[in-house]
């Protein structure tokens, strides 16, 4: 890592775990600075971005696509479906034509976890890879704008109560978000069904059922429901309905919630199931600012990364 001016420059943006505490902090503090409307100075006249993505996203993809735009990167269209991935392209040789052509950062969202290690090992591929998510692996730059959102709302990390309830097993968003909370001095706990929680989360806070947690934390994180990362025919055993009574946000345990206290959820939400339909859009709720965040903290990223090739 260096830093020049307090800018961060990264070679890569593949796990949260990665980045120190400083880096993270100087993304958070750059994404703020590009929301009030801070300027990129950049070092060459055209960069070249691709956004590769082979699971389907909505808020990842378009928000690296407005990231890049408004950084006046160009940006090469890349579809899956009418790439030459349909006739048996590999990740690894679609990555190295793009560096070939002389892109300089290719975001990259792949089903496999840690997909990201055979590229970067490459002598070959010269372009810098930012992850927007592997498999249940980790979802950094969705970490950091969470992390952004709740930095805007308390100003610190220290102390900080957050519960991070629901799918947390299949949860990429989770495990980034539970290693740098804890590093950054929050205080995590767990709900959700014993079977989509996993011992290992120890290291990072503890599991409360989610009543007793409703009226204590700061941050309400709700997960989705990862239904395509159940094996096929698992019966998960919930209705809607009961998911949500049981382990969801309701509009009663909303009501539970202290004073100022928030609740987040990555996206996209399942009215209804994780929580109440007239929760999303209601006074506590900060999941559009989550949204309109994940546009300047990849502003950030982008720039930590293309200063890392200066
Ligand atoms: N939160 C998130 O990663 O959403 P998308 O899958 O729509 O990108």
């Amino acid at each position: 890592m260096i830093i020049q001016s307090e800018r961060i420059s990264l070679k890569h943006l593949l796990s949260i775990e990665a980045l120190t505490d400083q880096e993270v902090m100087g993304l958070i503090r750059r994404g703020r600075e590009f929301k009030r409307g801070a300027k990129w100075t950049p070092e060459k006249d055209q960069y070249f971005a691709t956004n590769l993505f082979f699971e389907n996203s909505t808020r990842t993809h378009k928000s690296f696509d407005v990231a890049e735009k408004k950084l006046g990167i160009e940006v090469i269209e890349f579809d899956a479906g009418h790439s030459s991935v349909q006739k048996g392209e590999t990740l690894y040789d679609t990555v190295l034509t793009m560096s070939a052509l002389g892109v300089d950062v290719a975001v990259i969202r792949h089903g496999d976890e840690a997909y990201y290690d055979e590229l970067i090992e490459s002598k070959t591929i010269q372009c810098a890879i930012v992850n927007g998510g592997d498999g249940s692996g980790q979802h950094p730059s969705q970490c950091l704008l969470d992390l952004m959102t709740i930095h805007e709302e308390f100003g610190s990390f220290e102390g900080l109560k957050v519960a991070i309830v629901g799918d947390i097993t299949h949860s990429r968003v989770a495990k980034s978000n539970m290693q740098m909370l804890k590093r950054l001095g929050a205080e995590v706990f767990f709900s959700g069904p014993a079977e989509w929680y996993d011992e290992s989360f120890e290291v990072y806070g503890h599991y409360l059922p989610l009543d007793e947690l409703v009226e204590t934390v700061d941050v309400m994180m709700m997960l989705r429901v990862q239904h395509e990362r159940h094996a096929d025919g698992e019966d998960t055993g919930f209705t809607k309905e009961g998911y949500h009574q049981q382990y969801g946000l309701t509009v009663e345990r909303a009501a539970k919630m202290k004073k100022g206290a928030i609740i987040m959820h990555p996206a996209p939400v399942n009215r209804d199931v994780e929580l109440a339909d007239s929760l999303v859009e209601g006074l506590q709720s900060r999941i559009v600012q989550q949204m309109t965040n994940g546009v300047y903290v990849r502003m950030a990223i982008l720039e930590a990364i293309l200063a890392g090739r200066a």
